[in-house]
């Protein structure tokens, strides 16, 4: 099964970029069924009594119970800060409903070594120091501990939140569908694109799994609840049975392991029970959106923004946790790979990949574009046509074709992303 998947995506990507008249239900004769998506969970913490739909995994109750868990407020009663971001993970998922994205950007410093390597900083505060650690938190708790950017850390750049909506489905994944796209990629551009796999650590395996990383900017993680653990600690600064020791003990009031309920556990539940990102079903449907899909593949923006990727068909697990029927057998479009690339876009900094990924960015999901209106990781375009023009090194064959089309080919284009 594995290698008819396989098989599948080659067919689908070469198609797209080949560019017949190609939809994206030409992958082949037993593609899996599309993934449930949509945007229709309403907050909670504003619709008290409300019903919550997840994508079919978890009750509509327990999906509604881990979405409350995912939207609370957490104070310093609870392990807030001492150095935190913001006090609930739905601060920054947030729109258009809760997991989407927002607006809010991290930002994280470094330097190189002589050698030309990525090191992390020690950042020094009235209080103490804090050190190896990229992450500068905009808050805190009490201002002996506030962050600040040395001056040595000459690299310096923000991180846009990411939409989490959808995720389980990219969760499962198979390593191999992963690895393979990278291969075709290859294949598709003479060499010349080549998005880069890299094996991370699951931090609940007890058995040293690792895994194609898929989440974060770098591709830093692989599982939804590694990712859950990661960010309670940084975003929030509490830390949790995968993530124990807090980032500093300057203002610290609270206990060790201060996620005694198992909120992780929760925040991994409801990212994993949501529906993917839905295209706005009348603007894709317009000539003009049509033609401008046509245009994407054409011109090959489709070779790293792949339209369409299916998940395990077998038996996948993670950690403890085993990939749900549910999850499985599905086909999702998020006009990505989850794979990383040089696009000239680069932002210095090293996470969970080698040296090389210093100046790699994962191919942004275009899955939910038109409920950003800032873009790239900085957030620093505005608009998608200057986002495009970003685009470089790997992407400048691409780039130079998109720059030969005409005007009314580019406003297709433009169509068919606001659609999605
Ligand atoms: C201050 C804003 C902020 C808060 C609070 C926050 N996040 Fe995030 N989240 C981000 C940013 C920024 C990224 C991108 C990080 C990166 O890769 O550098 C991100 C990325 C993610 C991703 C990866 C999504 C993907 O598709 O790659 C997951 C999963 C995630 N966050 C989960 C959580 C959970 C769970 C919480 C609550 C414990 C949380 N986040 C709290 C800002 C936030
Ligand atoms: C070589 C791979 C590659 C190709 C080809 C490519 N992109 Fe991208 N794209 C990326 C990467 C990587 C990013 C993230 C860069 C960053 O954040 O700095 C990105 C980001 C974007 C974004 C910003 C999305 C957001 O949510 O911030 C848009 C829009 C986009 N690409 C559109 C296109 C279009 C249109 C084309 C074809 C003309 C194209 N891309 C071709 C890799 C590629």
């Amino acid at each position: 099964m594995k290698a008819g998947n396989k098989i599948g995506i080659m067919v689908c990507v070469s198609a797209l970029i080949f560019g017949s008249a190609v939809g994206l239900k030409l992958a082949g004769e037993g593609t899996p069924p599309d993934a449930p998506a949509g945007y229709d969970t309403p907050t909670l913490s504003e619709n008290p009594g409300s019903q919550s739909h997840g994508n079919g995994m978890l009750a509509d109750a327990d999906f509604g119970a881990a979405q409350g868990t995912f939207e609370e407020e957490d104070g310093v009663d609870k392990g807030l800060g001492p150095v935190y971001n913001a006090r609930s993970c739905a601060e920054c998922h947030q729109t258009p409903v809760t997991g989407g994205s927002s607006q809010i950007a991290e930002f994280r410093v470094g330097h190189n070594d002589r050698f030309g390597n990525f090191v992390s900083p020690t950042i020094f505060v009235k209080g103490g120091s804090i050190p190896n650690r990229s992450l500068v938190n905009d808050r805190a708790t009490c201002a002996d501990v506030q962050e600040h950017a040395p001056l040595t850390e000459t690299i310096r750049t923000f991180r846009m939140s990411l939409s989490i909506l959808g995720d389980g489905f990219v969760e499962a994944i198979d390593d191999d569908t992963l690895k393979a796209l990278s291969a075709s990629e290859k294949a598709m551009s003479g060499g010349r694109i080549a998005g880069e796999v890299i094996m991370v650590p699951i931090a609940e395996s007890t058995s040293g799994q690792v895994r194609v990383g898929r989440f974060g900017w770098k591709d830093q993680q692989a599982s939804l609840l590694s990712f859950a653990g990661d960010a309670y600690l940084n975003e929030q600064g509490i830390t949790s049975a995968l993530n124990p020791t807090d980032t500093t003990s300057i203002c610290k009031t609270t206990p060790d392991i201060e996620d005694q309920e198992g909120d992780i556990d929760e925040f991994a539940a409801f990212m994993r029970g949501t529906k993917a990102p839905p295209v706005d079903g009348d603007l894709f449907a317009s000539a003009d959106a049509q033609a401008g899909q046509q245009i994407f593949s054409k011109v090959g923006c489709a070779i790293c923004h792949v339209s369409s990727i299916s998940t395990t068909s077998g038996t996948l697990t993670i950690g403890e946790y085993t990939v749900p029927d549910a999850l499985k057998n599905k086909t999702i479009h998020p006009y990505g790979d989850f794979l990383l690339h040089n696009i000239g876009t680069g932002d210095g900094i090293v996470q969970n990949g080698p040296q090389d990924t210093a100046n790699k960015l994962r191919t942004a999901p275009l899955w939910g574009l038109r409920t950003r209106d800032r873009f790239m990781h900085d957030g620093l375009s505005v608009t998608l046509p200057n986002a495009i023009g970003r685009h470089r090194n790997e992407a400048s064959d691409v780039i130079k074709s998109y720059y030969k089309l005409s005007d009314r080919q580019k406003s297709q284009l433009l169509a068919f992303l606001n659609a999605l």
